[in-house]
């Protein structure tokens, strides 16, 4: 198993090198290339995550046969798919590739974002399970990020693969994603070794928000890591902020616009209420008091119950009352 471990990771290897070549070096990539360019990504960029173009043709199939691959590694390296009659196919057609990297900095996977809007499949693609790759247990970048999140003193998660890359352009280094699902025991260790803040920086739009406050009560009881949010203004992604403002105003959101997180809760539960309507209110009021309870700080605790005593013009003691209650359920 150890050789083919080695076998599988110079497949990947290699196919970084020969997807990457075929993006920048030839007439088949140039439509991606351009792609990607118009996205506001530079050349470096693209060298930095090595990213790369799988074109319709079957490229990789001669390429790995020409360096004598047993058929059955090619089979478990997830980078083909079998026909009914045995024959093997390219699995990325027509989509720009990132390199998915282990923390050694070695490409264990890969994720195919199509170039070409296309109904019938996904927008994006990713390797299947493999001896190198499993998607629990990765993070991407964290291998460029680590050293950044030491240095800044906490991680920032983003939704997706170019909010990284985006962010990472425009100077901030020490953003991670996982594989398009929520954060597993694995990833939290990984990051509990490195820091002690972790910073949500998800898509501005709704489902961003929603998954946000998903991922804040997924994570609260699981991890001691401090947990922060980076609201993007606009329903739009990280990605779409650095290129329609600027690369520094996104500097100045990571530094100046992080949210602890009862902040978060106080507008997040305000959104779809109208906070005039009486029944509203005292729904929202409940429902903060529940985020209160979840907070281990006394001091804390009693801060927040004043600031929402102050916007309803309550007494804070009614509200500790209720606070008090809550907190023996939980005992
Ligand atoms: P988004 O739809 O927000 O994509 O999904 P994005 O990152 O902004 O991509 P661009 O800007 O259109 O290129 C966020 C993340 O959800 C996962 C991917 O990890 C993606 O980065 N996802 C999304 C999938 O796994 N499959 C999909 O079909 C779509
Ligand atoms: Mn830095
Ligand atoms: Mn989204
Ligand atoms: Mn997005
Ligand atoms: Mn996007």
């Amino acid at each position: 198993a150890d050789t083919q471990v080695g076998q599988l990771r110079q497949i990947h290897s290699l196919a970084a090198d020969l997807f990457h070549h075929i993006l920048v070096n030839t007439e088949i990539g140039e439509t991606a290339l351009k792609y990607l360019h118009q996205r506001g990504l530079t050349d470096e960029t693209i060298e930095t995550f090595h990213l790369g173009y799988a074109p319709v043709q079957q490229v990789l199939l001669p390429f790995l046969e020409d360096r004598h691959f047993p058929r059955e590694l090619l089979i478990r390296s997830g980078l083909f798919t079998e026909n009914d009659a045995g024959q093997l196919y390219q699995r990325f057609k027509e989509r720009v590739l990132f390199p998915i990297r282990d923390p050694q900095k070695r490409v264990i996977a890969f994720s195919g974002r199509l170039l070409k809007k296309n109904e019938k499949l996904p927008k994006y693609l990713n390797s299947p399970e493999t001896l190198l790759f499993n998607k629990r247990k990765v993070l991407f970048n964290f291998d460029l990020a680590k050293s950044e999140i030491r240095q800044h003193g906490f991680a920032i998660l983003f939704e997706g693969f170019m909010d990284v890359i985006s962010a990472y352009q425009a100077g901030v280094q020490q953003g991670i994603a996982s594989m398009g699902t929520s954060l597993t025991n694995e990833q939290i260790y990984l990051l509990e070794r490195t820091t002690d803040r972790l910073c949500l920086c998800y898509d501005g739009d709704d489902p961003g928000q929603k998954a946000t406050a998903r991922a804040l009560q997924l994570l609260q009881p699981l991890t001691k890591l401090e947990l922060g949010v980076i609201p993007i203004p606009g329903k739009r992604d990280p990605d779409e902020y650095i290129n329609q403002e600027s690369p520094t105003a996104f500097v100045k959101l990571v530094k100046d616009g992080q949210q602890n997180q009862m902040s978060f809760w106080f507008s997040f539960l305000a959104a779809n209420r109208n906070l005039t309507n009486e029944n509203d209110q005292l729904a929202y009021i409940s429902d903060i008091l529940e985020k209160i309870a979840t907070v281990a700080s006394p001091v804390a605790r009693d801060l927040y119950l004043g600031q929402l005593a102050k916007r309803f013009s309550l007494e804070k003691r009614s509200l500790a009352g209720q606070l008090h209650s809550l907190l023996q359920q939980r005992a």
